[in-house]
């Protein structure tokens, strides 16, 4: 048996969730391009098509939404353990603590669509909650008349959101809804074949995601761009970085071996919305140098840029702060993560081998077998 560290390119699943071409830089999600359902439909329904195999009719896109928004108040007992979590505790591992908190018959084996749903509808309220009690601001209930976007947006600034915004982040959120067997899914499709619950395997996932190698990059995103400051220090500063043997962070990645499409998606969006934004215009600059310099310096290893980068670009223009830059992903990627774990919840216990490296007992050592 040898040893692929990382698990480059090893299939451990067989999935009919999406399709991540990393030569070509394309991403299906259940027979439809990620890009297009970006620019046309709701998260509700992406969401119904990851989960349920289809997108929805008007009928079923009713019966959902209206089901669904009913399942967004937080339990009294939830709200008690975010009051209760040190103020200086990061958002991410608030969100985490909040969904483990959630377990409950209702949410036992097996992983239901209902279920998912159920979640993933919570989650922008645990952060807006959250939110509002560390500015010392009343939270803001949800409304039900508003689909799951404008309500997340409502619930984190109190007024009716701007179309413009609703819009934004109704893409960035379907473009990072669902991708793969990336390090998060793999982790709640592990725990979900052991037949754990949904609960489990979600709080298993939102830790996987937090990693700055993972969902955690874009807030590093924009301590590069505010290291680097202006464009005349831009290529000083990445030759230093790879110099000093760093990574550029929103940039590589482990399956797409040219640009991420859903960093060509999020720059054209970030580019409708501000492009006279200084930031963002630093960041078109970064990303040309930075492209350039990585070939330099890491010749043929294909590094492009990364969906993470153009992210942080989006979340700032929507004027998100940086603290809600990764549950927001957290938000769409339950989405994801959930379809994956019902798939998973079916199959084979996920359960791979290790080659042993350390010692053996004295009185084993020169035996064929420990
Ligand atoms: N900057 C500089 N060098 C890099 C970078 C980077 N961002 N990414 C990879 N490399 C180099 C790395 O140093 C290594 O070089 P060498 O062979 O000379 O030692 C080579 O490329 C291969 O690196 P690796 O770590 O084996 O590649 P990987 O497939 O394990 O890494 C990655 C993928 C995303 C962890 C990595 O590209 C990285 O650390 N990027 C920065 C963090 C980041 O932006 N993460 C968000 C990823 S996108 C969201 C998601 O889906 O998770």
């Amino acid at each position: 048996m040898s040893f692929v560290p990382g698990l480059e390119q090893v299939v451990v699943a067989e999935t009919e969730v999406s399709f991540v071409d990393g030569e070509n830089g394309r991403l299906v999600y259940r027979g439809e391009w990620a890009k297009d359902l970006s620019e046309g439909h709701s998260f509700e329904e992406v969401a119904y098509l990851l989960w349920n195999g289809h997108l929805p009719s008007a009928a079923e896109l009713e019966v959902s939404q209206a089901v669904w928004s009913q399942q967004r108040e937080l339990p009294q007992e939830i709200q008690a353990v975010l009051d209760a979590i040190p103020h200086e505790t990061g958002m991410m591992s608030v969100l985490r603590t909040a969904v483990s908190a959630l377990e409950s018959q209702a949410y036992a084996y097996p992983p239901t669509v209902e279920q998912a749903a159920a979640i993933t509808m919570k989650l922008p309220t645990i952060i807006a909650y959250r939110y509002h009690r560390l500015k010392g601001t009343t939270p803001v209930a949800s409304r039900s008349d508003l689909g799951h976007t404008a309500n997340y947006l409502y619930m984190l600034r109190g007024v009716e959101p701007s179309p413009v915004h609703v819009r934004a982040l109704e893409a960035y959120l379907i473009l990072l809804m669902e991708h793969g067997m990336n390090s998060s899914t793999f982790a709640a499709r592990v725990i979900a074949s052991t037949r754990s619950d949904i609960v489990s395997s979600l709080t298993g996932a939102i830790g996987a995601l937090k990693g700055p190698l993972h969902g955690g990059a874009p807030s590093h995103v924009m301590n590069m761009l505010r290291g680097i400051g202006t464009k005349d220090q831009t290529e000083a500063w990445i030759r230093n970085k790879l110099e000093s043997d760093g990574r550029l962070m929103g940039f590589g990645h482990r399956v797409y071996k040219t640009t991420d499409p859903r960093a060509v998606a999020l720059r054209e969006l970030a580019l409708r919305l501000s492009a006279s934004d200084p930031w963002l215009e630093l960041a078109v600059h970064v990303e040309e140098v930075a492209i350039r310099l990585l070939e330099e310096y890491k010749p043929g290893k294909k590094l492009y840029t990364n969906v993470e980068f153009y992210a942080a670009a989006v979340m700032n223009a929507i004027e998100f702060e940086e603290e809600l830059f990764t549950p927001t992903f957290a938000v769409t990627r339950t989405v994801g993560w959930s379809a994956h774990i019902i798939e998973a919840a079916q199959g084979r216990l996920i359960y791979p081998d290790a080659a042993y490296i350390g010692k053996l007992p004295a009185a084993a050592a020169g035996a064929t077998t420990p």
